[in-house]
């Protein structure tokens, strides 16, 4: 297959050849592969037992371990998956957060959704670049970044809160891992009263009661558009399923979870690892359709 035709075959790959890339893009994508800098958060890791340490990168800073003392002025400058040795000749690995470890390690002030979930939210609710996406609620930001990060520079995430000093701390999150993302709305509102929004790509709704907002969701998501509850418990989940069965506009309702289960690889020992997380939360997604 000639080199046009396989551009043209893989329609995306073409799209992002042709796409000129804005300023602010080729920065961010220059900015990852630059040697760390004052004012980055960064991992530092313990090659022995793999134990991470995440701290921001000051100045005259320095971080004292049971292995010896780091200064900051080490790590400033180098780049990541450099090896640093501590003051007692221990060596450790310094690497920027992935996505998945900002949100392990970043500051929350409610429960989240962790990576597994949002792995699969992305996927399953079909989470696009350039799609509006509406959330609620905010919470810590976990599922507002993993957002972000989908819908790219050319989509909208919009996310509803009720508590205020929850949106300082999603807002302080979002801004240490992406800074502060232009194509992010964050309301005071709360999403009971009403969803004001019109022809939304995707609705996701973290919040405790759902249900009562299935009649919103239909209107204001635009046909063809995704909802998708995060829930604890199945018999949350069940008030939710009545309630998109009931309003007879959504189609494609299905409830699932995630488990994943690590695996130990040593020598003879090569079995799943002993303790998993068992339960995070339910997904139950919906498509919006004509009524039939
Ligand atoms: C479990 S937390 C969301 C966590 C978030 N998805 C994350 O990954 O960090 C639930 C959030 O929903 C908010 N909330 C609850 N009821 C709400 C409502 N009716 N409207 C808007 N937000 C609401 C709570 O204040 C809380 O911040």
């Amino acid at each position: 297959m000639s080199k046009t035709k396989l551009l043209s075959f893989h329609g995306i790959a073409k799209m992002t050849i042709e796409k000129k890339k804005s300023d602010k893009e080729i920065m961010q994508a220059v900015a990852m592969t630059q040697p760390i800098a004052e004012g980055e958060y960064i991992i530092l890791l313990d090659p022995a037992d793999e134990k991470e340490f995440f701290f921001k990168m000051r100045k005259k800073g320095h971080i004292n371990l049971h292995k010896g003392k780091i200064l900051h002025e080490e790590i400033v400058g180098k780049p990541e998956g450099t090896l640093i040795r501590s003051s007692k000749g221990e060596p450790f690995l310094i690497f920027r957060p992935t996505l998945y470890q900002f949100i392990m390690h970043m500051k929350r002030d409610t429960q989240i959704i962790y990576p597994k979930d949002l792995a699969l939210i992305l996927v399953y609710a079909d989470i696009y670049p350039g799609c509006t996406v509406l959330e609620a609620g905010i919470g810590s930001g976990a599922l507002t970044l993993a957002l972000l990060r989908g819908v790219g520079p050319e989509g909208r995430v919009i996310s509803y809160e009720v508590r205020e000093e929850f949106i300082q701390r999603a807002k302080k999150n979002i801004g240490v891992f992406l800074g502060g993302p232009p194509n992010l709305e964050i309301k005071l509102h709360d999403v009971y009263e009403g969803i004001q929004e019109k022809c939304l790509d995707r609705i996701i709704l973290d919040i405790p009661e759902p249900w009562r907002v299935v009649n919103d969701v239909a209107q204001s998501l635009r046909l063809g558009g995704i909802f998708l509850g995060y829930l604890p418990t199945i018999i949350q989940v069940k008030s939710l399923v009545d309630a998109l069965r009931e309003d007879k506009r959504f189609i494609y309702i299905q409830v699932f979870e995630s488990l994943i289960r690590n695996w130990n690889i040593e020598g003879l020992s090569v079995r799943p690892v002993h303790r998993m997380v068992a339960h995070t939360g339910f997904i139950t997604l919906a498509r919006k359709g004509e009524i039939i």
